[in-house]
């Protein structure tokens, strides 16, 4: 329940081990203003490393100000603990060019070449209301309130400058992000996060998951790219399939969590264990394979995604799925190819359907006495 640093050499909220719950939001801003812009990032960096020492945010708080003015704070996190809340930010592209080229805040050349425009994928049918955004923060915590207050009072600071485009709450964890912590269960019911990038793989996440000097740009360097996908499950679909096609269809078993074939959630997968019929344990397009490292030239992810159930969609289905969010070193060479291999070829779609999409450079680290982003300006 206590309070997760907020200032230090990366930003807190990508290996920090996931936190139960998760509110999301993408901002578009709303000026054209470069300094209005340096001059919210400093105000929100502000209540953030507040807020996520549990204090309340502004001079006065919610309760302490003078009567006449609306409270600074909006109080609902009031004698709430930190709850390990972590906000983590990141620009997407149109931050740095609009969709009619115009360099808004002149930063286009800033751009990471990294940071490029997602292909369309086989199979997406994406909501343009639900993707994109200039900014991206994520609010990560053990209580969903403690998430909800820290995106609510950042988009009321943002107020004038920037407006929210939309944003999405997960109720319950898909990964785990350290080996102290248990591996949950998605919406499928499977173990989701077993093979997952761990902040004890140090050596792993300088490879795979910090960007490096020699990388660039120097502003990122320390930072992440962050992939969102808000993906549709089509649960009533797949709780009428059996079990052994549910298994065949992830490549592990569902109690245990273990790779078809062996017997232990870590046990290492097998691609090349037969069964009686001949055919592998682990199907040719099962999840597992597909995804995996070694069919990706080595390519991994850390993903930190959550479940989410926006109530039913009017037609008596859940509006069901899992929130994908995904850090990595650099997205040309990780989740594209990966997702281009899936969207090809994966079982696995014919129960899911990604709807939501979103891009975002998310910078190093923040320096005490700094503010978000201030090596971009
Ligand atoms: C592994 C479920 C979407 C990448 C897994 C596992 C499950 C799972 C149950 C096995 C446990 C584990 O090792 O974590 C799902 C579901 C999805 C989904 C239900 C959609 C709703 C995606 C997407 C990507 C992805 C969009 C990336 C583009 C991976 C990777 C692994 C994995 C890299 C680890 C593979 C390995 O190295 O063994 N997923 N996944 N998944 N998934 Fe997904």
């Amino acid at each position: 329940t206590g309070p997760v640093e907020f200032y230090g050499e990366h930003q807190a909220g990508i290996v920090t081990p996931a936190q139960d719950r998760l509110h999301f939001a993408t901002f578009d801003v709303t000026t054209d203003k470069r300094d209005a812009v340096i001059a919210l990032l400093k105000e929100w960096t502000a209540a953030a490393a507040l807020m996520t020492a549990g204090r309340d945010i502004g001079q006065y708080g919610a309760v302490n100000g003078p009567a006449e003015a609306p409270p600074e704070d909006t109080g609902e996190a009031v004698g709430l603990p930190p709850a390990r809340l972590t906000l983590t930010i990141g620009f997407g592209p149109s931050f740095f060019q609009d969709a009619k080229g115009n360099d808004r805040f002149g930063l286009k050349t800033k751009r990471p070449k990294a940071l490029v425009d997602l292909p369309h994928f086989i199979g997406d049918n994406l909501d343009p209301a639900r993707s994109g955004g200039d900014i991206a923060v994520q609010a990560c915590s053990d209580d969903p309130q403690v998430a909800v207050h820290a995106i609510r009072n950042l988009a009321r600071i943002g107020f004038g400058t920037t407006a929210v485009r939309y944003s999405q709450l997960g109720f319950g964890r898909t990964s785990s992000t350290s080996r102290a912590q248990t591996t949950p269960r998605n919406l499928f019911g499977f173990k989701d996060g077993t093979n997952n990038l761990k902040l004890e793989d140090t050596a792993k996440l300088e490879d795979q998951l910090w960007v490096q000097p020699e990388d660039g740009p120097d502003w990122m360097v320390g930072g992440s790219y962050l992939v969102s996908r808000r993906i549709r499950m089509t649960i009533e679909t797949w709780d009428r399939t059996s079990l052994s096609e549910q298994e065949t269809i992830v490549g592990r078993g569902k109690g245990t969590g273990a790779p078809l074939g062996k017997s232990d959630e870590f046990d290492a997968i097998d691609f090349e264990a037969k069964g009686n019929d001949g055919t592998p344990k682990v199907a040719t397009d099962a999840h597992i394979r597909l995804a995996h490292p070694q069919f990706n030239n080595g390519a991994e992810l850390l993903r930190r995604g959550y479940n989410f159930v926006d109530g039913s969609d009017g037609l008596g289905r859940l509006d069901a799925g899992l929130f994908f969010l995904a850090y990595q070193r650099d997205p040309r060479k990780q989740f594209i190819p990966i997702q281009n291999q899936l969207a090809r070829s994966d079982v696995l779609n014919e129960y899911i359907r990604h709807v939501g999409s979103g891009i975002f450079a998310c910078p190093g680290g923040v320096p005490a006495g700094s503010f978000w982003g201030e090596r971009l300006f």
